[in-house]
């Protein structure tokens, strides 16, 4: 195999290409990253270099490529019921808020990675309804949306290994949500999965097609954007959302100097963003 370097012409190349097409600013240092992310397609797309690779990618023509490359790039990293506060907030405040609503709840998770968010969100229905009968009687709609193909495959399947059910998931439930599918998998339950829907939506393209929601989970994802892009992905979802609908941001990521449309609502623990 060609060993040649990628040169920092390249690097710069590839950084920019990788902005437009989906908003994630890569550091001045980060070539190992692009090194051990898009080494494995190297095989798949048939060239000897990274650099080949690189260079290839730039073409507009390598459309198959270029969105396995905007794929390998992004960080897929989450957990069920991650941070927890979002989920007891639902259950505590947001649902109890919406309880008497004639049509379904609408949430939308913005990047859904792998599943865990929506999921987590559509088991923290279930035990609202279970808890306090007859509330939330049309149910909810929760649209799980990411750029990357191979999650919203994972949504989709919503099949888990025994590493992934082990982060975030208490025994109850794991035998309550899952049913297990052999060699320590374990699939999210039908009742449960029948909630959601999934698609792809690049979060820099436009909503307009995505509808209202009265509820909407953006979370460790706008940290990879520049400021500019966050305060547009920010606005458009004040469009995206019913009137005191709510934004949930990741527990590192803040709206502060993004927007004026939201109030924010410090909840103890957390904070949540409300439409005005
Ligand atoms: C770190 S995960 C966060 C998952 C989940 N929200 C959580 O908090 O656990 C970030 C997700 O954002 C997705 N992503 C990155 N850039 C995106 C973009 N421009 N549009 C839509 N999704 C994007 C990635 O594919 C990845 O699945």
């Amino acid at each position: 195999m060609e060993n040649k370097h990628l040169q920092q012409g390249e690097y710069d190349q590839f950084r920019t290409f990788l902005e437009q097409q989906c908003g994630i600013v890569l550091g001045d240092n980060k070539l190992y990253l692009v090194k051990s992310r898009l080494a494995p397609l190297m095989a798949r797309f048939n060239v000897e270099s990274l650099s080949e690779l690189v260079s290839k990618t730039l073409s507009p023509h390598e459309r198959q490529l270029r969105a396995a490359v905007v794929d390998a790039m992004t960080t897929n990293e989450t957990l069920w019921f991650r941070d927890q506060y979002p989920f007891d907030l639902l259950q505590s405040k947001l649902f109890p808020e919406h309880k008497d609503l004639r049509r379904p709840l609408k949430i939308w998770s913005a990047a859904s990675s792998s599943g865990q968010e929506p999921y987590s969100i559509a088991m923290s229905v279930a035990e609202f309804q279970a808890k306090s009968p007859g509330v939330l009687k049309m149910g909810a709609q929760i649209v799980g949306t990411d750029i990357s193909n191979t999650m919203l495959d994972m949504c989709k399947h919503a099949e888990y290994d025994s590493l992934a059910l082990a982060r975030g998931l208490s025994a109850e439930r794991r035998k309550k949500f899952f049913k297990d599918s052999g060699n320590g998998m374990a699939q999210v339950i039908d009742p449960i999965k029948k909630l959601t829907s999934f698609r792809h939506l690049n979060l820099l393209d436009s909503y307009a097609l995505m509808g209202k929601f009265d509820i909407i989970f953006c979370r460790n994802v706008l940290i990879y954007f520049s400021p500019e892009v966050k305060a547009k992905i920010i606005a458009q979802f004040a469009q995206a959302l019913n009137p005191k609908g709510y934004l949930f941001l990741g527990a590192s990521e803040s709206m502060s100097g993004l927007s004026t449309e939201f109030d924010m609502v410090r909840c103890n623990p957390g904070i949540i963003y409300q439409k005005k």
